[in-house]
């Protein structure tokens, strides 16, 4: 039963415990020592931990793992993997391998623009104010050196700032839209304190500003931020050969095999329903990377979403063709990373997956997260156009099956064993399960 409280975030953590586990678990004993079960055994570290966020109780673990063999850009890299779906490190790696055995990955940043936005609204002549912004430009460049000094430093800083009508969406609708380089930085925070300090010189210029009548001076501000849509900061990760080199699917040919990736693609550029999930096999690597590396996943989802809908209809995010006796697949997707700043230097296993990857740049990390995306898609797009997903899927998840049964080290052994030439189903492995029990 759900019960109010007031000052929550003020009890300490023992009293949170107690009051979660009492008013909303059914064995508060249980509930105590379960979240006391997840606590790291260092208390320095597991103070790190809580203070990430708010009214921390526990830890909620999530497998690490890691995939192998990535060759991108002539380089070799084993890519950490944060996920709890089951087949995914298996495929990236079974990918990896693939094409590490002709060619490779091949990577290149597209583009590294950020975006934020002041949202207001103008009362009066848009042209007017168009001469203003141009005047105090300068102004708000410096008003924000203080905030812009180190970044501009490390060769990034502001880009642009302009001003934009849309009053014909939304009546006296208009924003500054501006443009930034963020470096090795993720940069939200960079870019929202730019924006909010534009935001109050826009407005302090404007109330002193002659020529401008009272109605026209009192615009109001509505918000100052950064935009998750950044189809200015793209990446592309591609991989290619020969077709006849596609030789490993038994039952297909080369030809029909990359004559089917490239069909299967071109029914996600024009089938929503499957384009999502089609995206959504891609987004199984980036997203596990993205985690891994501690950046902000719900960004990343939101803009490269939002980029597969650009034309208006949502689209695929991987492309496939065949010509002059050539496969390529590649995908072009935008990513907002950070390698410093933000978990980076504060999370000990964000810490470890780029020390894993060589300390990369932000740039770098989106190479190599585009790559895993993309192996990753293809690794989908191969078992479902060859085997069917469910073979490869279902051996994955035998072991999920087995723990949720209680299946002892041995027990998995064998059945494991039993299945390697048997269909996985969830009734087939309880039944082979509960047989051996029995026996
Ligand atoms: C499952 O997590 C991802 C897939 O559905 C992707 C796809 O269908 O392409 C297998």
């Amino acid at each position: 039963m759900t019960v109010p409280i007031k000052g929550f975030s003020k009890l300490s953590k023992e009293e949170k415990i107690n009051w979660i586990a009492l008013h909303h678990t059914s064995d508060p004993e249980r509930t105590r020592a379960l979240l006391k079960s997840y606590w790291n055994e260092d208390p320095a570290r597991q103070q790190l931990h809580d203070e990430f966020t708010e009214n921390t109780l526990s830890n909620y673990y999530m497998p690490f793992g890691v995939a192998p063999n990535f060759l991108i850009n002539g380089q070799l890299y084993a890519i950490p993997m944060a996920t709890e779906e089951s087949s995914v490190v298996a495929a990236a790696g079974k990918a990896a391998k693939y094409w590490m055995q002709r060619g490779g990955f091949s990577t290149k940043v597209l583009g590294v623009e950020k975006t934020g936005q002041v949202h207001f609204f103008y009362k009066g002549d848009f042209e007017k104010l168009k001469q203003f912004l141009r005047e105090i430009k300068p102004i708000m460049i410096r008003d924000a050196s203080e905030i812009t000094k180190s970044m501009e430093n490390r060769g990034g800083g502001v880009l642009s700032i302009a001003l934009r009508d849309k009053h014909d969406v939304l009546a006296n609708y208009r924003q500054l839209h501006c443009t930034f380089d963020t470096r090795d930085a993720m940069g939200a925070n960079f870019i929202n304190s730019c924006l909010e300090q534009f935001a109050t010189t826009l407005k302090r210029e404007l109330i002193s500003a002659s020529g401008f009548t009272e109605e026209e001076k009192a615009i109001e501000i509505v918000m100052s931020i950064l935009s998750n849509y950044i189809p200015g900061c793209m990446v592309r990760a591609e991989v290619s050969c020969p077709v006849k080199q596609l030789n490993e699917d038994p039952g297909l040919t080369p030809e029909e095999f990359a004559a089917k990736i490239v069909r299967a693609v071109n029914i996600a550029r024009v089938e929503p329903y499957r384009a999502v999930t089609h995206n959504k096999g891609l987004m199984n690597g980036v997203d596990a990377v993205v985690v891994a590396t501690g950046n902000d996943f719900r960004a990343v989802e939101a803009g490269i979403h939002a980029y597969a809908a650009r034309e208006g209809s949502y689209r695929n995010l991987s492309y496939a063709s065949v010509q002059d006796g050539q496969f390529r697949f590649w995908t072009e997707i935008p990513l907002a990373l950070g390698t410093v700043g933000g978990l980076t230097r504060l999370h000990p296993m964000v810490k470890l997956s780029l020390e894993i990857l060589g300390d990369p740049s932000a740039e770098q990390l989106m190479q190599i997260t585009a790559t895993a995306g993309l192996a990753q898609n293809f690794a989908a797009l191969r078992s479902l156009v060859t085997t069917g997903i469910q073979h490869g899927h279902m051996k994955m998840h035998l072991l999920n099956i087995l723990n949720e049964l209680g299946a002892t080290t041995r027990e998995k052994e064998l059945i494991i064993h039993q299945f390697r030439k048997q269909t996985v189903t969830y009734g087939a492995v309880t039944a082979a399960f509960q047989k051996m029990r029995n026996n």
